[in-house]
């Protein structure tokens, strides 16, 4: 069994973060999201592993590697525009050979992992086998009618949704998908969709079996997904303290402190974590926050949100419900006339009191 991750595409919803990184690898819990994904393929016990991988390319390469961090073996594959889902397994096809595989969709998160999912699908030898979860909003993924615990319709985006199971972006097929990305159309949105390739399976009376996912899982292509991923995955950290905490400061709930961080006469309220040679001072930083490396806050209150990178917050009231990006500064400034002075990015949203 080989493992197909996509982490190509364009992740448009989480502009402007993603105009300059990749969107699987915006962290959660300080964890790019995409390593879940290859933890839970190598715990699975799969060691070849496809990345097709898009513009953000170098940046994939440079965080993933050859894959040895986690026991697997990586090959890169280009993929010159996001044109599918099913696009990606076609040109995938020399790595692919006849095996059966696993596709991981790399801006989605599963609690439980891949284990049983993979044991299912080898032992009942499917030649599709589907993971589907219940969500208030279908229309915004593929969604599968059942009958009889047997899948037979499956439509991507539907505006009028026959069910709320949505199709979770992890797959398990054997060699005959191949015929079916052949033989499918791009849709409306001028992609190939994997949902249509299963579709072919299901119309031409291959197996596709259906899996319900149990535990959560989330798609984090968009701001609100990836704070309630950050949110679930803090909820499961143990506290943890490898930097430094001075006497002034005052620790409570579950909170991991990274190598080299500094806590100086400030509060901290977990579940929550705080990166690599991070300062935090004067400060409070509420339940549900992922601090990234080298990141300063200073004179502030911040909770719910994620901080990328070598950002700086300096005398800011309150920060909530936020996802700031790499190399940010945000200052509170006496100077007249008074007035907000910003400088964002294309695409940014700012809610401002
Ligand atoms: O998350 C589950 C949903 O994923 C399913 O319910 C849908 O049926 C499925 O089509 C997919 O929908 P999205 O619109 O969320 O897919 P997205 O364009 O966000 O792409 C998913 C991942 O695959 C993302 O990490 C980018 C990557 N990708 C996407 C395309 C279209 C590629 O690597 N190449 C591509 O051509």
């Amino acid at each position: 069994m080989k493992a197909l991750v996509l982490s190509g595409g364009k992740g448009t919803r989480l502009r402007p973060i993603t105009h300059t990184s990749a969107k699987q690898l915006v962290p959660i819990a300080n964890k790019p999201i995409l390593f879940y994904g290859l933890e839970a393929i190598a715990e699975a016990g799969i060691k070849e592993v496809g990345v097709i991988v898009g513009d953000t390319a170098d940046e994939i390469r440079s965080a993933l590697k050859d894959g040895s961090r986690w026991g697997i073996n990586i090959t890169y594959i280009q993929q010159e525009a996001p044109l599918g889902l099913a696009h990606a397994v076609k040109i995938a096809r020399d790595f692919l050979k006849d095996d059966d595989f696993v596709m991981y969709l790399g801006d989605n998160l599963i609690k439980d992992g891949l284990k049983e999912q993979i044991a299912q699908f080898v032992k009942n030898k499917p030649n599709a086998q589907i993971l589907l979860a219940k969500v208030p909003h279908p229309e915004n993924f593929g969604v599968a009618v059942l009958k009889d615990s047997k899948v037979i319709n499956l439509e991507e985006k539907p505006k009028q949704p026959k069910s709320d199971l949505a199709l979770v972006g992890v797959y398990m097929f054997d060699k005959n998908i191949h015929t079916a990305v052949n033989s499918i159309k791009p849709s409306d949105r001028g992609e190939l969709e994997i949902t249509d390739a299963i579709q072919y399976l299901i119309d031409n009376n291959y197996t596709v079996s259906p899996h319900i996912v149990q535990g959560w899982w989330k798609d984090t292509g968009k701001l609100d997904d990836m704070l309630e991923a950050n949110r679930l995955i803090l909820d499961t950290i143990l506290t943890d303290t490898r930097g430094t905490v001075d006497s002034a400061s005052n620790i409570e709930g579950k909170v991991v402190i990274e190598k080299g961080a500094k806590v100086v006469n400030s509060s901290i309220r977990g579940p929550a974590i705080i990166g690599e040679n991070a300062e935090i001072i004067n400060s409070y930083i509420g339940p549900f926050t992922s601090i990234y490396f080298n990141v300063k806050i200073e004179n502030s209150e911040i909770e719910h949100s994620i901080v990328l990178e070598n950002s700086t917050i300096k005398d800011i009231k309150r920060i909530g419900d936020s996802l700031i990006g790499q190399n940010v500064q945000i200052s509170h400034t006496e100077k007249k006339p008074a007035a907000y002075r910003i400088m964002v990015g294309d695409s940014s949203k700012l809610e401002i009191i």
